[in-house]
C-alpha cells in the first residue's frame, strides 16, 4: 500500500509542481472548480497545506527534489507570520514552517513561527479564555452577530503556539493553548462528545451561542469538526501530557468510530447527514481523523482499534474510489472532499488539505510500522 500510494502522490504532486513551475509564478493549488485548478492567496487559511505537502514527499521519498520546493513554497509565505485577522495563521505557518524547521533548523524559520504565535495571540481573550477564531465585525462571519466566535478547528492551531514556547522559551504561548483547550473543552461538547462548530462567547465570559457554520445543523456533528477535535486533543496531551486531554481525544475517537455508519469508514460531510449513494463524503476528515488516530494509537497502546481503525482509513482512501488514477485529478492526490455544503461550495472535490494529512498520516503509518 504505502510503495503504490508514494508513487501516486509522486506522479500526482509532480504534476502540480510542474505546472506552476511552468507559469514562472508560485501558485498555490487548493481544489478544482468547473474543472479548472483554484490557486489561492497566502492569507487563504489553507495557504500552508501545498507547502507542508512537499516536505511530507521529501521525508517520505528522501529526493532532495522535494525539499528544494518545500523551501521555495515555504518561504512565499514568510509575510503571513504577521496575519492578526483570523486565527488560521497556525495551520498556514505550522504546516509550512513547523515542517521546515523540522527538517532544516534555519534560524529564520524558527523566528518567523515565534513572530506568527505572536500574532496568534493577539486574538487571545483571558475572559472567556479562548483565542478568537474570527472578527466579530469582518465579512460574512460579522453578520451572524456573534461577539466573540470559536470554532472547533481552532485547535489544530495550538500546535503553533507549544513549539513556540519551546523555540523562545516563552511560557506565554504554552499557557494560552492549554488555556484554549480547557475552555473548548469544557463548551464545545456534547454528552456523546460530538461537537458543535461554532461556540460564541459574552464579554463577561458565558457563552452566547452554540451553532454551526459548515455542518447540516446547530444541533448535527460536521465530520471535519470531529475530526479537527480529536487530532486536537492528541496533540495536546502529546505537548502537556495532561491526561484530561488524553481522555478527551479517546472520547471523541470512541464516538467517531461509533457514529461513522459508511461501510469504508470515509464519512459523509455531516454525521447526521441522511445516508444514501449521492451523499458527499468528506475523504478530508477520514485523512485527518487516520493522522489523529495513529497517532493517539501510541498514546493509549492498549487500545490497539485506533490503530486498526486508522488502517482501514488508510486502505480505502488508498483504493480506487478515493486515490486518484495517475494523470487524472489535475495532481491532487485525494478525490471525493467536501469544503462546505450549506454554501455550496467545494462539494465532491479534491482539497489540498485532505492531500496533506493523508501523506501525514502514511508518514506515521510508517514510522509506527517499521
Ligand atoms: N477550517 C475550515 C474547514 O475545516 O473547512
Amino acid at each position: 500500500m504505502i510503495e503504490h500510494d508514494i508513487d501516486i502522490a509522486s506522479q500526482q504532486i509532480g504534476h502540480q509542481v510542474e505546472v506552476i513551475e511552468k507559469s514562472g509564478k508560485i501558485l498555490n493549488p487548493r481544489t478544482i472548480i468547473n474543472g479548472k485548478v483554484q490557486y489561492i492567496s497566502n492569507d487563504d487559511w489553507t495557504s500552508g497545506f501545498f507547502p507542508g505537502t512537499m516536505w511530507y514527499m521529501y521525508e517520505l521519498t528522501n529526493d532532495e527534489k522535494w525539499k528544494e520546493y518545500g523551501i521555495k513554497y515555504t518561504e512565499a509565505l514568510d509575510s503571513i507570520q504577521y496575519l492578526k485577522w483570523h486565527h488560521d495563521i497556525g495551520f498556514m505557518i505550522y504546516c509550512s514552517f513547523g515542517n521546515a524547521y523540522r527538517f532544516t533548523g534555519k534560524p529564520e524559520y524558527k523566528d518567523i513561527i515565534i513572530e506568527a504565535a505572536k500574532s496568534l495571540s493577539t486574538r487571545f481573550r483571558p475572559v472567556p479564555g479562548v483565542i478568537q477564531s474570527w472578527d466579530e465585525n469582518r465579512g460574512w462571519q460579522g453578520q451572524r452577530g456573534w461577539m466573540c466566535p470559536v470554532i472547533i478547528d481552532n485547535m489544530m492551531n495550538l500546535d503553533l503556539l507549544f513549539n513556540a514556547t519551546k523555540l523562545s522559551g516563552n511560557p506565554k504561548y504554552y499557557d494560552i493553548a492549554v488555556k484554549h483547550a480547557q475552555t473548548t473543552m469544557k463548551n464545545h461538547f456534547r454528552p456523546d462528545y460530538t461537537s458543535y462548530h461554532v461556540v460564541s462567547y459574552n464579554n463577561d465570559g458565558s457563552v452566547e451561542k452554540k451553532q454551526t457554520h459548515q455542518g447540516k445543523n446547530d444541533d448535527s456533528a460536521w465530520s471535519r469538526g470531529q475530526a479537527w477535535g480529536v487530532y486536537g486533543y492528541t496533540s495536546c496531551y502529546r505537548e502537556t501530557k495532561d491526561t484530561t486531554f488524553l481522555q478527551e481525544a479517546i472520547n471523541i475517537a470512541d464516538m467517531i468510530i461509533k457514529k461513522v455508519t459508511t461501510d469504508d469508514c470515509i464519512p459523509y460531510w455531516d454525521y447526521d447527514a441522511p445516508a444514501g449513494e449521492n451523499t458527499p463524503r468528506d475523504a478530508s476528515a477520514a485523512a485527518i481523523t487516520a493522522s489523529a488516530l495513529l497517532e493517539l494509537s501510541a498514546y493509549a497502546p492498549k487500545e490497539k482499534k485506533y490503530f486498526d481503525y486508522a488502517e482501514t482509513i488508510l486502505k480505502n482512501l488508498s483504493s480506487d474510489k478515493y486515490l486518484a488514477v495517475k494523470g487524472s485529478n489535475q495532481g491532487f492526490v485525494l478525490m471525493h472532499s467536501t469544503g462546505s455544503l450549506p454554501h455550496g461550495s467545494e462539494i465532491d472535490v479534491p482539497l489540498n488539505y485532505a492531500d496533506y494529512y493523508y501523506l501525514e498520516a502514511l508518514q506515521r503509518y510508517v514510522n509506527l510500522t517499521k
